[in-house]
């Protein structure tokens, strides 16, 4: 089975998770059964606002798998930042279940609870409508107190920039367990990950394999090191985050991708050498960095390589 990494609260997270962003409702469900049932996933990643999380739960529930040997993540979204507890009811609700291993932060944006849209409110300019003064410490001091409630055993963030989390992290009674993040070898953000590591923070990977039609996967270096070690592009994908302690969460409701995600990273980890970790660590700085993932929030966030607003 997966790997497992201890957070800075003592408890463990499953180092391979199922991502369900962009699974549809109509497929997810089988794919979470499956990933449980069939190949051993013990961790589902999800969020509120993937608008997905009851049929996750279906699939969590079909599986047969006792709840208390599942990790399952899911995610504040922006215009609940004034209300967290409300948002966590809800996926809680959805999920069918009564509490969550981990609760994170979906982004560091404070969107307009009472904007023009439940997700994604939107100014006429095309930018997201953003909550004016809310301050993201209050965010986290109610992610502190659902924590302390009991329904969630863990918190952290995801999105947040060395710069975001010096904004939360002076006045956090828990320091965030983990900080999810685009993550792969387009974009290993090398600083922000020694950061993290500093301060106890586990990062997590969303999409490692570079997300939809992504190039990553016939990436030469990346085709090179999977065929000497007879491994799909995929497996080194994933192997070379583990082999950092970073959580990789690959998203996909094909059966057959659901098990080699699992088996063949596994299976990388073991077989992938110093000088493999060298060259891939090498393609962004030679020139191949890459996010595909950059939402037009209307604030700074930080971040290196982010594209200017
Ligand atoms: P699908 O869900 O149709 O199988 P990421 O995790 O980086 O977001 O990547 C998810 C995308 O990569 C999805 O489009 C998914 O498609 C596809 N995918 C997932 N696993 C593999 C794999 N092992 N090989 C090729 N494509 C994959």
């Amino acid at each position: 089975s997966a790997p497992k990494i201890k957070l800075n609260n003592g408890l463990e997270i499953p180092a391979i998770g199922l991502g369900t962003w962009q699974s549809k409702t109509g497929e997810v469900a089988s794919a979470v059964e499956y990933a449980i049932k069939e190949v051993g996933y013990r961790h589902i990643d999800c969020a509120w606002a993937y608008g997905n999380e009851k049929e996750v739960g279906e699939g969590i529930r079909a599986s047969g798998v006792p709840r208390s040997d599942i990790f399952i993540t899911s995610k504040l979204w922006g215009t609940y930042h004034t209300r967290v507890e409300e948002c966590l009811d809800e996926t809680l609700a959805n999920l069918g279940t009564d509490y969550l291993d981990l609760y994170l932060i979906h982004w560091p944006v404070p969107l307009n609870p009472k904007g023009n849209h439940p997700v994604f409110p939107t100014l006429p300019d095309g930018k997201r409508d953003v909550a004016g003064e809310w301050d993201l410490k209050d965010t986290w001091k109610q992610m502190e107190a659902v924590l302390k409630k009991g329904k969630v055993r863990s918190i952290g963030v995801s999105n947040f920039s060395e710069v975001k989390l010096e904004e939360i992290l002076p006045t956090a009674e828990i320091i965030p367990a983990v900080n999810q993040l685009e993550l792969h070898v387009y974009n290993p953000q090398h600083k922000l990950i020694s950061y993290l590591k500093s301060k106890g923070i586990v990062p997590q990977a969303y999409s490692p394999l570079g997300s939809t039609n992504s190039p990553l996967l016939t990436d030469e270096s990346v085709v090179q090191v999977a065929t000497r070690h007879a491994l799909q592009p995929a497996d080194v994908l994933l192997g070379y985050l583990l082999a950092k302690g970073i959580v990789v969460l690959p998203k996909s409701v094909t059966p057959a991708r659901v098990a080699s995600n699992y088996t063949g990273t596994i299976a990388a980890l073991e077989k992938l050498d110093a000088s493999d970790i060298k060259t891939l660590d090498g393609l962004a700085a030679g020139g191949k960095q890459k996010r595909f993932i950059t939402p037009p929030w209307p604030v700074d966030l930080g971040f290196e390589n982010w594209p200017k607003l």
